[in-house]
This record gives structure tokens, sequence and C-alpha cells, in this order.
């Protein structure tokens, strides 16, 4: 082991869900790597990627999951929602299909999810506002309507990444 996984004091498992091509793959790049593609790949499967963070005195090893939006290219659901503490909800603010399908998703997370996930709402690519189809508050009222933490972030400008991500650890701990 690193020193640094001698001195971590808490590893935290979190999600990434979303339909296909939303970015989730994109913002977790950025999260961890500060890296952007504008020609990613579908993901297949399952990918990780971990970050420390330093959260009061606390060092926390992020370890964030990423799987397909598409459902053909997922891994079994039961095994990627275990142990998970929280999750990011990403839909594409260009597309309203992306932002219809988050009930779907709470499903799944209630199913398959610990009760006490804390849940970000992520609208992505707020970059695209000349192609928007979901507003803002349509985004907000949602999110307190489910009682979610919410964010409109931007993988490709790095807009709100490390917000959304250090709101859903900050409220972890
Ligand atoms: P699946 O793995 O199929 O579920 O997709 P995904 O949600 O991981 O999407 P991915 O990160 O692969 O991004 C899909 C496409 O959207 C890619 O072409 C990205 O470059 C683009 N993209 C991701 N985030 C942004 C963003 O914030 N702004 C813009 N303009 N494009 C983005
Ligand atoms: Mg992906």
């Amino acid at each position: 082991a690193d020193s640094f996984d001698e001195e971590c004091d808490y590893l935290f498992k979190a999600v990434l869900i979303g339909d296909s091509a939303v970015g989730k793959s994109n913002l977790l790049s950025r999260f961890a790597r500060d890296e952007f593609h504008l020609d990613s790949k579908p993901t297949i499967g399952v990918e990780f990627a971990y970050r420390n963070v330093k959260v009061g005195d606390k060092l926390i090893k992020a370890q964030i999951w990423d799987t397909a939006g598409q459902e053909r290219f997922r891994a079994i659901t039961s095994s990627y929602y275990r142990g998970a503490l929280g999750a990011l909800l990403v839909y594409d603010i260009t597309r309203s299909p992306t932002f219809n399908s988050v009930k779907k998703w709470l499903t799944e997370l209630r199913d398959f999810g610990n009760p006490d996930m804390v849940v970000v709402l992520v609208g992505n690519k707020s970059d695209l506002g000349h192609s928007r189809e979901v507003d803002l508050e349509q985004g907000k009222s949602l999110a307190e309507a489910e009682n979610l933490c919410f964010m409109e972030t931007s993988a490709l400008q790095n807009l709100n990444v490390e917000e959304a991500f250090l709101e859903m650890i900050n409220r972890i701990h």
C-alpha cells in the first residue's frame, strides 16, 4: 500500500447512473484526472476511478463506479449498487428524454440501493445552453420533490463538477 492508503481514514463507494451519453464517464474523468474527451465511447461493463478528498481533518478515498447507460452493456445491477453510499444521477439538459428517465433511475436506486444513499441530481452539458431542452427550474423542482441535491454541470468547461462530487461526499460524511 502507498502512504496514502495507510493514512486514509475512510473508503467511500459512490456510483454514477443515468441514460447513455449524458456524460457520466466524462464527469468522472474530469473529477478524477481533470480529463475530458469529446469522442468518448459508450462504457461497457463497469469502470472505476479514485480520488482522495479531505473532509475536515479526515482523508476520504472516494471510489466512484461508472457503468453503461445502455441496458445491453450494463453489468449486474445489484453488485453495482452494493455498498454504495452516494450516487450522481445524471441527465443531459439538451435531451429531455434523459430527464424523463430520472424517475426510472430513482426506482432502480430504491430497488437496489442503500435507503440512506445520498443522491445528487445532475443536469450536465450546461455549456450547450443554445440547445437546452430542460430548464434549470425543472431540474430544481424535481430534485425538491424527490428530496435530492441538485446541480447543473459542464464536464467540458469544468463547471460545478468538483462541486457536485464534493456535495455528495460531504453529505455522506
Ligand atoms: P454511456 O457510457 O454510454 O452511459 O455514456 P456516458 O453517460 O458515460 O457519456 P460520455 O461521458 O461518454 O459522454 C457522451 C458524449 O457527451 C461525449 O461525446 C462527450 O464528449 C459529451 N459530453 C460529456 N459531457 C459533456 C459536457 O459537459 N458538455 C458537452 N458539450 N459535451 C459533453
Ligand atoms: Mg460512460
